[in-house]
C-alpha cells in the first residue's frame, strides 16, 4: 500500500472556501494600513540565523527551541525535504532543533528582517520616518494546538526612524492602529496590556532585581524557571505555572527599575492612550520574550483571556536594535511595532458567509469533434474579454448530459455547437432561465453575449 502523504506537523491547508476569510482579512488590513500612511514590505522568508541570535537574543525561547533550520544536506543527511537551489543541487533540510552548525533559518518573525532590510538598503538616509507594514507567514518549531501552529500568519507594522526618546505620542498612535485594526476585523473589545521595561539599562536593573529576590524561592520554581533564571529571568515573569505564579505574584514589581526619564517616558505614553480614547491596563508582569524590546511592551488578548497563552496580538519599542544590527553609529533612530495572528483573529471574529462558488456566466456546449475543437478555442476568446466561460474536455459527452448539467449549475447562457452549427457558421445561444433561443453568427458571437451579460464594449 502507497504511504499517504501529509501536511508537516502544525502546518495546514487554507482550502478554497476557507481562503475568502483570509482575503477578508488581508484587504480590511491593507485598507487600514493605507489611512495611517503605511508601505507594504515584504522580506525573505529565510534569513541568516545570527540575524536572529543578535536581535530575539540567544537565550530567548525562539532562538534556542524554536527555530526551524535549512541545513544542507551534505551536513546532515536526515530529511531532505526543502529543495531551494536547484543550480547549486543544494538539498536543503528541515529539522525543528536540529544539531549542527546552520547557517539559514526560516523567519519566526518579521521584526528583526525588517530592520535588517531597512539598514541593508539605507533606507535612513531616504526618508526620516519609515512606516512598514507586513503581512505573511512566520514559522516556529512549537507543539502545535489550536491557535498556534509551525507556520502561522502574521500582520504587523514597523515604525523605523524617529529619534529614540523623543516620541511617546508615536507609541500611542501605533498601539492605537492595532486596536482599531482588530475592531475593523470584527474583533470584540480585546484587553490591552501595557508596561514599560525602560532603558536597557533600565532592563540590567530589573534582571538584578529579579536574581536577588527570585534567589531564595529557586529551588521552588519549575524546572524551566529554573533555566530561565539562569537563561533569561525575566521570563519566569509570564510562567503559566501556578506556583512560580505565586513567587512572582509577592514581587513589587510597580516600575521600581524605571529611571526617572523612563518612567515619565511611559507616563506620556499613557497621558497620550487616554487622549486617544484607548482602554489600557498597566501589567506589571508583562515583559515579552524577545531582547529587543525596551520601554513600552503591549499585549492584546481576546476579552476576559489575559494570561492565557492566546495573545492576538503583541509589540513594542526596540530602540537599540538598528544600532545592534549595525545601522545605527550613534544610537539615535528609535522604532516601535506590532504584530498579530492572524489565525487567532480568524478564531475570534464571527465568520462572514462564504461567498458563492464562482459560477459560468456561459457555457459551451459541443457535438462532435469539430464543435469540441471549437468550443476549446472559443471559451479562451470569452475568457480574455471578462466572460466566466466553460466547456467540457470530454469531446465524447452527449449534448444532452452537457445540457443537463448546465440547468443543474444554473448557468445563465449555453451556446449549443452541433454539426449543423459547425456547417453553417453560426451558433444557438438559449437564455437558460427562460428557454429562449436565438442563432447568431460566430463573428458576432462575442459581442452578442457581452451584450446579454451587460459587460460593456
Ligand atoms: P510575538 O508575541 O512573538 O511577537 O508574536 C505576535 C503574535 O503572533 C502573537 O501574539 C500571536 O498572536 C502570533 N503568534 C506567535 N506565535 C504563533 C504561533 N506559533 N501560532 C500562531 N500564532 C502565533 C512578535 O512576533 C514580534 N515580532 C512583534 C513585534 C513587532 N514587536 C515589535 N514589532
Amino acid at each position: 500500500m502507497t504511504v499517504k502523504l501529509a501536511s508537516p506537523r502544525g502546518t495546514k491547508d487554507i482550502l478554497p472556501e476557507e481562503v475568502s476569510q483570509w482575503q477578508e482579512l488581508e484587504s480590511k488590513a491593507r485598507a487600514v494600513f493605507k489611512t495611517y500612511g503605511y508601505r507594504e514590505i515584504r522580506t525573505p522568508i529565510f534569513e541568516d540565523i545570527d540575524l536572529f541570535d543578535r536581535s530575539l537574543g540567544q537565550t530567548s525561547d525562539i532562538v534556542t527551541k524554536q527555530l526551524l533550520k535549512l541545513e544542507k544536506r551534505e551536513a546532515q543527511e536526515e530529511y531532505t525535504n526543502i529543495y531551494i537551489a536547484p543550480s547549486e543541487a543544494a538539498l536543503l533540510t528541515l529539522t525543528p532543533g536540529a544539531i549542527g552548525v546552520p547557517s539559514l533559518v526560516l523567519r519566526p518573525e518579521g521584526t528583526a528582517s525588517i530592520v535588517r532590510a531597512y539598514i541593508q538598503n539605507s533606507l535612513n538616509k531616504k526618508e526620516s520616518l519609515s512606516q512598514f507594514y507586513y503581512i505573511g507567514p512566520m514559522f516556529r518549531g512549537e507543539r502545535p494546538q489550536k491557535g498556534r501552529g509551525r507556520q502561522f500568519h502574521q500582520v504587523g507594522v514597523e515604525v523605523i526612524g524617529l529619534k529614540a526618546l523623543d516620541n511617546p505620542d508615536l507609541d500611542a498612535k501605533v498601539i492605537a492602529l492595532s486596536m482599531r485594526l482588530l475592531k475593523e476585523l470584527g474583533v470584540k473589545s480585546p484587553d490591552l496590556k501595557i508596561n514599560s521595561l525602560g532603558s536597557k539599562q533600565d532592563k540590567k536593573s530589573f534582571s538584578s532585581f529579579l536574581e536577588l529576590h527570585l534567589k531564595k524561592d529557586f529551588n521552588n520554581l519549575c524546572e524551566d524557571c529554573q533555566k530561565r533564571f539562569e537563561r533569561n529571568v525575566f521570563r519566569i515573569l509570564d510562567c503559566k505555572n501556578e506556583k512560580c505564579r505565586e513567587i512572582v505574584r509577592k514581587l513589587d514589581l510597580k516600575g521600581a527599575h524605571l529611571s526617572k526619564e523612563s518612567k515619565e517616558y511611559f507616563e506620556k505614553v499613557k497621558k497620550a492612550l487616554q487622549r486617544l480614547d484607548i482602554p489600557f491596563e498597566v501589567s506589571s508582569h508583562l515583559v515579552r520574550g524577545l531582547d529587543y524590546y525596551t520601554h513600552t511592551v503591549f499585549e492584546i488578548f481576546p476579552q476576559g483571556k489575559y494570561g492565557s497563552q492566546d495573545a492576538l496580538g503583541a509589540g513594542g519599542r526596540y530602540n537599540q536594535l538598528v544600532q545592534e544590527l549595525g545601522g545605527d553609529d550613534n544610537g539615535e533612530i528609535g522604532a516601535i511595532g506590532f504584530a498579530l495572528g492572524m489565525e487567532r483573529i480568524l478564531l475570534e471574529k464571527p465568520k462572514s458567509s462564504a461567498p458563492e462558488k464562482e459560477n459560468f456566466e456561459v457555457f459551451l456546449a459541443h457535438h462532435g469533434e469539430e464543435a469540441y475543437e471549437y468550443a476549446y478555442t472559443f471559451e479562451e476568446k470569452l475568457r480574455t474579454v471578462g466572460v466566466v466561460a466553460g466547456t467540457s474536455y470530454d469531446a465524447n459527452l452527449s449534448l444532452q448530459s452537457q445540457m443537463r448539467w448546465v440547468d443543474k449549475q444554473n448557468v445563465p447562457y449555453a451556446i449549443i455547437l452541433g454539426e449543423n452549427e459547425m456547417k453553417e457558421k453560426k451558433a444557438i445561444v438559449k437564455d437558460m432561465k427562460s428557454g429562449k433561443q436565438e442563432k447568431f453568427a460566430f463573428k458576432d458571437l462575442i459581442k452578442k453575449i457581452k451584450k446579454k451579460l451587460k459587460k460593456g464594449e
